[in-house]
């Protein structure tokens, strides 16, 4: 059997480094708050670079990783929920900018799921044979879209810019590879966390009011995300683990959506997986949405704690609500 394998990971971040002291500036909040409640320590924010261009600079990394150039690119998934604009989608401006053939373009909007989601459908594509060389990016400008002030400190303090980048291609065996993605929504809660105010729900005329009501910005229920959160993401990593005849013990690493550290603490604790064992990199990035998960693997390449034969676990949860899981056997 033909199993998806990466061959290439890419991460970016803005250089811009937002701490919480920074953040106290801007509105009633505090480091301790922030880091109490979260984990975060700072954040990365653009100045003046747009969605794709984080992804383009995460994708060079990947390619380059792969051992392959833009034209061999067939296909581009793009993840993210802060596209720059309505329409089109960030895709088909990496493919612009990446310098790739005339190739498509998908984008995918499941935000924090958004990378799980796009592996699912890069996995179909790759195992039916229809293409080799896939490129799935996540990648999210979340800075210029929040809140500064206090209004909307719940929300801002939690997001960063950054981006993440996979190349994906057949494997030679079944050894090694993803082993499954198991995806889910519960679409009654879509509007515990959302940006209600961009869609056709709001004729043209009605956008002035929108903004004046505030309803262009992001929204949450933070309890009950969290809440679902730490329900769901241990239930479909144990459906993952069954489906495949493996055991929490079996997992070597965990790549956890990073949403808030008590999450995944929760999330480790439910499941009895030590922290050792889990990747988190929302202390420096923040919530980075759909570029979590491919940002993190990044992290663990580069310090060394993926092994040949390691199995991977994945796991998220977002705004749908969406939630997901992958393995991955290194
Ligand atoms: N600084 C200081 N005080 C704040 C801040 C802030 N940034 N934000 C909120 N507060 C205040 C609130 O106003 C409230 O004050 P009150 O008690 O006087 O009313 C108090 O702090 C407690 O607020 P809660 O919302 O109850 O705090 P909680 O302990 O629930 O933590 C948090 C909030 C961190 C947001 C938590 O609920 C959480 O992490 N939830 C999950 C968030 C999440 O996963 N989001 C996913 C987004 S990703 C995606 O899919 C797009």
């Amino acid at each position: 059997m033909v199993r998806t394998v990466i061959r290439g990971v890419g991460g970016y971040v803005p250089e811009r480094v937002v701490t919480n002291k920074d953040l106290e500036k801007l509105m009633d909040t505090s480091d301790e708050w922030i880091r109490e409640r979260t984990g975060i320590q700072e954040r990365r924010w653009v100045t003046t670079q747009q969605n794709h261009e984080l992804g383009l600079e995460a994708s060079r990394v990947a390619l380059s990783r792969a051992g392959i150039g833009p034209q061999d690119v067939d296909l581009i998934l793009y993840a993210t929920l802060s596209m720059e604009y309505t329409f089109p989608g960030s895709g088909v401006l990496l493919q612009d900018k990446l310098g790739c053939r005339t190739i498509g373009a998908l984008d995918i909007r499941n935000q924090c799921s958004g990378f799980l989601y796009g592996l699912a459908v890069a996995d179909g594509m790759i195992r039916s044979g229809l293409y080799r060389n896939v490129l799935l990016v996540g990648s999210e400008v979340h800075s210029t879209r929040i809140d500064l002030s206090t209004l909307g400190r719940d929300v801002a303090v939690l997001f960063g810019d950054g981006a993440g980048a996979v190349v994906l291609g057949p494997g030679e065996d079944d050894s090694k590879g993803l082993l499954s993605v198991h995806l889910h929504c519960e679409g009654k809660h879509h509007d515990l966390l959302w940006i209600e105010g961009h869609g056709s729900l709001f004729p043209h005329a009605e956008q002035v009011r929108v903004i004046q009501e505030r309803r262009h910005l992001p929204q949450m229920d933070g309890r009950q995300v969290f809440v679902h959160a730490v329900r769901r993401m241990p239930e479909v990593l144990q459906e993952a683990l069954q489906a495949n005849g493996l055991s929490i013990q079996d997992i070597d690493l965990l790549l956890p959506h990073q949403a808030n550290l008590r999450i995944n603490q929760k999330v480790a604790a439910t499941l009895g997986i030590p922290e050792s064992k889990v990747v988190n990199n929302i202390q420096k990035y923040g919530n980075t949405t759909a570029a979590t998960i491919p940002l993190c693997l990044w992290n663990a390449l580069d310090e060394g704690r993926v092994h040949d034969g390691s199995l991977l676990a994945m796991v998220a949860f977002g705004s749908g609500f969406t939630w997901a899981s992958a393995l991955y056997r290194w």
